[in-house]
């Protein structure tokens, strides 16, 4: 058996081996595929990348089959039992776990990394009263490249490392910035006695107290939906980092762009959802009556299926056996009940089984959320700040690698050619009413 895809172009006749590598071929060998010498090669249509490796990467392994998810060869249930999200953090960003000591020199320049420059809060102070959290964390990220400039040599190891460092150990003070703004409270400075995620809930939730300690409970629980946020290969977002990051600009303006991919709604917003279809429901009792709606095509069961977990989505099923732990610590949530009977009831109807459609990860996430007192708006810069160490990942991967080119996709053109310009007194048409555009008709979009 040979590894090759043998093509025959019915336009010509003539037959191509296009050699197989991976499970893939290159795109650029169906370049050579021509009706004429004059003629352009074959290209790939694929809007949304549904079928089209854009890298190589050893980062993180998903097969979406049998419901698996690790993380440099790791599982993610074994990361998110004994491990922690900086430990985690490194693994992503090193390829290894670290020993003792690269661990505690890790966590130390972390920590004393996680103050911004002054500047940077005068300037977020600038934002409206009412800013969106995600909006000023993807300006506020981006701007750190103004105030690290030597960001931009990308080559150099040590720089690199710096800003990697930086950002990570920034991203928890600007998202929790960007929450107090909103909320007309002062921004609370980090206190570097405490861990990462407990910091992170301190400088959300401090007043006037010497020292905001969380309840350990919500800590850790806070600390695995970190370790389940930090990486999934090539999603929106990643892609995101990697298409900006691929013209050698500096990190902070590459994982800008990861944080813009995130805010929209296809991508961080279904946990949203999640709440308010369970919120609609309103009783346990409502349950049935609500699945054959769902069976009915009315509405989509929120937090159910996913486009490549085709199985139970690993991270759903770790969130799920923190709940309790969480419930003890905070006030009753009766969501919750109405959440797991919902689940219960779809794994066991042939309609949801049938279709492989199993929670995913944002079909707790959100509870877990609101039982820490953290708002919707907040849950995309939850998001955000473990995923960024897993678009520095993907960021030094893409940098490293000698395949990868700036990214430049191709087009099937479909306007107009070869006209020629009228000046503006000849030209001819229907007098132009001057008001807002006809809309147009919806795009038909899906998530992922
Ligand atoms: N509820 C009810 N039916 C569903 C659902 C759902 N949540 N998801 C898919 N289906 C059905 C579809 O109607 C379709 O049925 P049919 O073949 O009889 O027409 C079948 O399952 C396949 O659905 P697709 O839309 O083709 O699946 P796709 O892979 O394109 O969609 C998606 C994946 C967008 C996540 C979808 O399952 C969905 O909308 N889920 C709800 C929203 C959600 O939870 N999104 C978060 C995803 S996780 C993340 O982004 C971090």
């Amino acid at each position: 058996m040979t590894d090759s895809l043998t093509v025959r172009d019915n336009r010509t006749g003539q037959e191509y081996d296009v050699p197989i590598t991976d499970g893939t071929i290159k795109a650029a060998d169906l370049g050579a595929i021509k009706e004429g010498d004059d003629q352009p090669g074959l290209a790939v249509y694929d809007p949304g990348f549904v079928n089209t490796a854009s890298c190589r990467s050893a980062v993180t392994f998903i097969d979406g089959e049998e419901g698996i998810l690790e993380y440099r060869g790791y599982p993610i249930e074994q990361l998110a039992e004994k491990s922690n999200f900086l430990e985690v953090a490194y693994l992503l960003i090193h390829g290894s776990l670290p020993t003792k000591a690269e661990y505690e020199s890790w966590v130390h320049e972390i920590t004393y990394h996680t103050f911004v420059h002054e500047n940077v809060k005068s300037f977020m102070e600038g934002f409206r009263y009412d800013a969106h959290p995600m909006g000023m964390l993807m300006a506020s990220v981006g701007a750190l490249s103004t105030f690290y400039p030597d960001a931009r040599h990308i080559d150099d190891d040590e720089i690199r490392r710096l800003q990697i460092v930086r950002m990570i150990a920034k991203m928890p003070t600007l998202g929790a910035w960007a929450f107090r703004h909103a909320q007309g409270k002062p921004y609370i400075y980090p206190d570097n006695e405490l861990g990462y995620t407990a910091n992170f809930l301190s400088m959300l939730f401090k007043m006037s107290e010497q020292r905001f300690e969380a309840d350990e409970r919500l800590v850790r629980a806070l600390d695995v939906l970190f370790i389940l946020h930090a990486d999934h290969e090539q999603n929106c977002s990643t892609n995101a980092v990697r298409g900006v990051g691929s013209s050698q600009v500096d990190p902070y303006s590459a994982v800008a762009a990861g944080v813009a991919a995130l805010y929209g709604p296809l991508h961080g917003g279904a946990n949203e959802a999640v709440l308010r279809m369970l919120r609609r429901i309103e009783t346990v009792e409502n349950v049935p009556g609500f699945l054959e709606g769902v069976k009915n095509r009315e509405e989509r069961l929120m937090g159910f299926g996913h486009r490549v977990y085709k199985n139970y989505d690993p991270r759903a099923r770790i969130i799920e056996q923190h709940m309790d732990e969480v419930f003890e610590a905070t006030e009753y949530n009766p969501l919750v009940e109405i959440a797991r009977e919902l689940a219960k009831r779809a794994l066991d109807d042939e309609y949801f089984t049938s279709r492989k459609l199993y929670p995913n990860v944002d079909y707790y996430s959100g509870i877990i959320y609101e039982a820490l007192q953290i708002p919707t708006e907040m849950f995309t810069v939850i998001f955000a700040i473990p995923r960024t160490s897993g678009w520095v990942a993907q960021w030094m991967e893409l940098n490293d690698d000698p395949e990868q080119k700036i990214a430049r996709p191709r087009q099937i053109y479909t306007g107009e050619r070869d006209r020629d310009f009228i000046p503006i007194e000849e030209r001819e048409g229907p007098e132009k009413i001057v008001g807002p555009p006809a809309r147009r008709p919806k795009r038909q979009r899906r998530g992922a």
